[in-house]
């Protein structure tokens, strides 16, 4: 089973897709943006992720993908189908499954001419239940056939990290198959078999409801192991001598704890903590379920960022008419994505306190003047950023803002302070700069 069609080419399906080719399947990306699917022609990615140019640029060049917009091309030409659409969230913090909807339609009436089997793999985020509901409805519907026999069906959850992406999809911890019948299971299990050869990552089969809960549930303990090290750290700052960066190292090298996800700093963004939180609290109300932990794991993150900014007040006596100068705009290093970033959300606040912000990044300014516009002055290099400012904050923990020097800042800023927020600093190289960082006791 070497030729694949891969449904909506953005973050998981453009990055699964360039995995596939380097790997040597054939691969039919399905994208309706038409400047998407030209770039991706061309071998060039529409996003930044390390590594995925040049697998792009590899798959073009031996001609292991190829876009289109035509459902029917696609799946007549492959034996597999994965759905990799978007799922945004709605106003109210439900899931908009509109592109779910419309794949599913079109996949569907593509199969009716088909008459071998075909296997079709949801991977977009989905709420529970909806693969067994919704997805088989629309294709069943849409093909006149039915699941089981004229095809088959799972929900195969990602779980890439941007920045990380190429990385995550080659060596994944595990795989998760909700099958909706064996056939269906032991066909992807077969695939993965044939992508991973010999290195098949451990394995999971189980039904499409489970494995649907299990990427909301993954992603919702991560987001809680986040808000609980800002929480130990709100702790740690009213404690003189405290450190919530020791206090997790020590809890952290307990085997049942683990110290991933226990970096305190502004919070968590991204394209997918911050929806799938929402959208799991909005599922499970629906069904009368009140989900506490998540909930609480997600008014923390809220506060995380008016929190920094009350510390910026204090340093500096007041925000009005300070110039602050803030390091990283992405949601997280590694990455041009600024999605629900908490350095834009702390601009904003820094913005209506009255300061006047310089911001810089290494990827993301394009994105950002997408969202700030021309409210905040760009610098082209952190000198130029810290250049007569009154505050620097670090937003972003960019490799390249960790060797900042302390002599930079009493050179540059008109009053040295500095307020680490991703706790890449170490006080003791900062003599003679007013310091203060997140979770560090004896902070302002
Ligand atoms: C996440 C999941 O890790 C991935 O498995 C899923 O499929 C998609 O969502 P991603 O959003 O790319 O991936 O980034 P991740 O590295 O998980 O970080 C998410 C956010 O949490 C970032 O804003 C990051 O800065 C923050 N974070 C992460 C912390 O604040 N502290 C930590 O210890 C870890």
């Amino acid at each position: 089973m070497k030729r694949v069609s891969v449904v909506g080419l953005g973050y998981v399906g453009l990055t699964f897709s360039a995995c596939l080719a380097s790997r040597g399947f054939k691969v039919y990306g399905v994208e309706v943006d038409e400047r998407k699917r030209r770039l991706i022609a061309e071998g060039r990615s529409p996003i930044y992720e390390e590594g995925l140019d040049d697998l792009l640029r590899k798959a073009a060049s031996a001609g292991l993908l190829e876009t289109t917009s035509d459902f029917q091309e696609a799946i007549m030409n492959s034996e597999i189908t994965f759905i990799c659409v978007g799922t945004p969230q709605k106003q109210d913090g439900s899931v908009d499954l509109s592109q779910v909807e419309s794949a599913s339609r079109e996949v569907g009436k593509a199969l009716k001419d088909k008459s071998s089997y075909h296997l079709i793999v949801v991977r977009s985020t989905v709420p529970p239940g909806t693969t067994e509901g919704l997805v088989k409805r629309l294709l069943e519907s849409g093909s006149g056939k039915t699941c089981g026999s004229g095809f088959g069906l799972c929900f195969n959850p990602e779980f890439l990290r941007e920045g990380k992406a190429v990385e995550d999809a080659l060596n994944p911890d595990r795989i998760v198959i909700g099958a909706m019948d064996e056939r269906s299971g032991k066909t992807l299990m077969d695939f993965y078999r044939s992508f991973y050869l010999d290195e098949l990552p451990q394995t999971i089969v189980t039904n499409p409801v489970n494995a649907e809960l299990i990427k909301y549930a993954n992603n919702a303990f991560l987001a809680m192991k986040i808000s609980f090290a800002n929480m130990v750290a709100r702790l740690c700052e009213k404690l003189p001598g405290a450190d919530v960066n020791v206090v997790m190292d020590g809890i952290g090298l307990d085997k049942r704890i683990g110290r991933s996800f226990l970096r305190a700093g502004l919070g968590w963004g991204g394209s997918c903590f911050p929806k799938d939180t929402r959208g799991l609290i909005s599922f499970a109300e629906r069904l009368g379920v009140d989900l506490k932990l998540i909930k609480a794991a997600v008014e923390i993150n809220e506060e995380q960022v008016d929190h920094a900014v009350s510390i910026a007040e204090k340093l500096l006596n007041g925000l009005k008419g300070k110039v602050v100068s803030v390091l990283g705009l992405a949601f997280k290093p590694g990455t041009d994505d600024v999605r629900e970033s908490r350095a834009i959300k702390l601009v904003e606040r820094l913005l209506e306190k009255g300061a006047k912000v310089k911001a810089h990044d290494p990827k993301a300014v394009e994105n950002a003047r997408r969202i700030l516009g021309d409210s905040v002055e760009y610098a082209r290099s952190v000198e130029e950023c810290l250049r007569g400012s009154d505050l620097c904050i670090l937003a972003t923990e960019w490799p390249e803002y960790k060797g900042l020097k302390a002599e930079t800042l009493l050179e540059l800023m008109r009053n040295p302070a500095l307020l680490d927020c991703r706790r890449i600093y170490d006080p003791k190289d900062l003599q003679g700069i007013k310091f203060a960082a997140i979770g560090l006791g004896g902070s302002p």
